[in-house]
């Protein structure tokens, strides 16, 4: 996060770069002084008789964490604008040189040579400020029938529609690489396990595609989530709508929102949109964090299952023989950080009334926080599994102790009108005396009186897996239809994020 220092360090380098569209010199940003000597004015400026001090711009800008908004914001002006035009409220020549000076504001802060005043303390007022210095008195327009309040909601949401797209694409991308890993890893298999004890073996596809199923609910989620994000505040003013003939649901449609708000105070006055949306992140980052902690264990010399790629792993600096899994275990860590994004936010709506309080402006930093690390997140993680080497024998070695049959063991007695608890007490039995150490499991299998030779086949190294047969199993008959099922399942997801965001008229 920048500070207001960084942004005054901005204006300096702004200033020294080779300014295309600025006109004349900007004011500079004065320290440590309790009154700033900026000759730009607040917008509030005509009820009060000083200016803002120093401390109350330091501790309440928004303007170093809510810059990032801008395209949102210039989009959301320009809906604006032309629904001032419709309602007859500006000229079609004063819409033209607002449209115009939104455009060069908007060049301006792409090309980073926008210079932001010290009376900016959000980029709706720097962008306002910078559109009455293009437009002159066209621009003192553009703020009619319009609160930060609604304008902001409406920026974040625009914001949002587009992210959590992003972020489904990314997810979808890492369900390739999972799909990709499941397919290539064929019959291999690994010990499934329970309280991380060996459990039974399952196909190390199945292993992977578990987390591609769990990522697809992330993906559903978003789709819940975006349709109560897709509704256009703006035309909720303040908080309780205008005394000039606005049409919301004009800007909303000009905006590409699905919907257009019912209620002004609601408009302006929640949250729970963002709270949803920091929730399906959190909810994401913890499923990257098991992934992740599952191959801190993989990569380990005591599994041994994977080996990372150099351009995915890390090294020590003191230790020379060390490859460390940095990613996997920030998957695993930034996860905490994230809930504490979710948590945050909650916190802060809890008891607020309404509508609109400045509280609200804590909305961004875990907003932004949590989607900044969730897309990393998804990129690294994908890109670690993309590359990293399965080792299938070190796997199916941990997976083929005699042990990890004795279900099967079990179930053979089962089919041969066994009740299964007393299949259950005799194969245990068998077990614990293996365990011993007196005899291989296969022989005392192969020598017990209600088994034998057909049912110590079953004991042989690969068996067991084959032997999960059921739908959705972990075995290679329903894995084969699993793959199907889920590569269909992905060409859903992959479409929808692709298409999900309707072009603009
Ligand atoms: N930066 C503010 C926010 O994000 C904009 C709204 C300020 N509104 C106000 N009435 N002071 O919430």
């Amino acid at each position: 996060m920048s500070t207001p220092d960084d942004n005054a360090q901005d204006n300096a380098s702004a200033r020294e770069a080779p300014a295309t569209s600025r006109g004349r010199e900007q004011p500079k940003r004065s320290e440590g002084q309790s009154r700033p000597t900026s000759t730009a004015k607040t917008l509030w400026h005509g009820r009060f008789e000083g200016g803002p001090s120093a401390e109350l711009m330091a501790f309440t800008e928004s303007l170093s964490f809510d810059r990032r908004l801008w395209p949102d914001d210039i989009e959301g002006s320009r809906a604006h604008v032309i629904g001032l035009t419709r309602a007859r409220l500006i000229t079609e020549a004063e819409r033209d040189a607002i449209l115009a000076a939104l455009d060069q504001a908007g060049g301006e802060l792409l090309s980073d040579s926008f210079v932001f005043a010290p009376s900016d303390e959000d980029i709706h007022t720097a962008i306002e400020r910078r559109v009455t210095e293009i437009a002159g008195p066209a621009g003192a327009k553009l703020h009619t029938g319009r609160s930060r309040n609604d304008q902001s909601a409406t920026g974040v949401r625009l914001w949002l529609k587009r992210e959590l797209i992003v972020v489904a694409q990314r997810i979808v991308a890492l369900q390739h690489v999972l799909l990709d890993s499941a397919v290539e890893a064929r019959d291999g298999y690994l010990p499934g396990y329970t309280h991380m004890q060996r459990a039974q073996p399952v196909l190390l596809a199945h292993h992977l595609l578990a987390h591609g199923w769990a990522l697809g609910r992330d993906i559903d989620r978003i789709r819940g989530t975006l349709a109560r994000v897709d509704i256009s505040p703006l035309g909720a003013g303040a908080l309780a709508g205008s005394s000039l003939p606005l049409d919301p649901a004009f800007t909303a449609e000009q905006l590409g929102f699905a919907n257009t708000f019912e209620n002004s105070l609601d408009a302006v006055g929640s949250r729970d949109h963002i709270a949803e949306a920091l929730f399906d992140l959190t909810l994401i980052a913890i499923n990257l964090s098991r992934i992740g902690e599952e191959w801190v264990l993989w990569t380990s010399a005591e599994f041994g299952f994977a080996e990372l790629d150099d351009g995915y792993a890390t090294g020590s600096s003191m230790l020379p023989q060390k490859k460390n899994p940095d990613i996997a275990e920030l998957a695993r860590g930034k996860a905490g950080r994230v809930i504490g994004d979710l948590t945050g936010l909650l916190a802060t709506m809890k008891g607020l009334p309404l509508s609109y309080n400045r509280d609200y402006q804590e909305d961004k930093e875990p907003l932004f926080d949590a989607m900044d690390q969730v897309r990393l997140g998804l990129g690294a993680i994908a890109g670690m599994i993309a590359t990293a080497t399965f080792d299938i024998r070190r796997m199916q070695a941990a997976a083929d102790s005699e042990t990890g049959s004795a279900t099967d063991l079990a179930e053979w007695l089962v089919e041969r009108d066994v009740p299964f608890r007393e299949a259950h007490a005799i194969v245990g039995s068998l077990v614990r005396e293996a365990l011993a150490g007196e005899s291989s499991l296969r022989n005392l299998v192969a020598h017990h009186p209600r088994l034998g030779d057909e049912a110590a086949a079953l004991v042989a190294p690969g068996v067991a897996v084959t032997r999960r047969t059921t739908p959705g199993g972990a075995g290679p008959k329903p894995v084969a239809v699993q793959i199907e099922r889920f590569r269909a399942a992905l060409a859903g997801w992959a479409n929808w994020s692709e298409f999900a965001l309707p072009a603009r008229p």
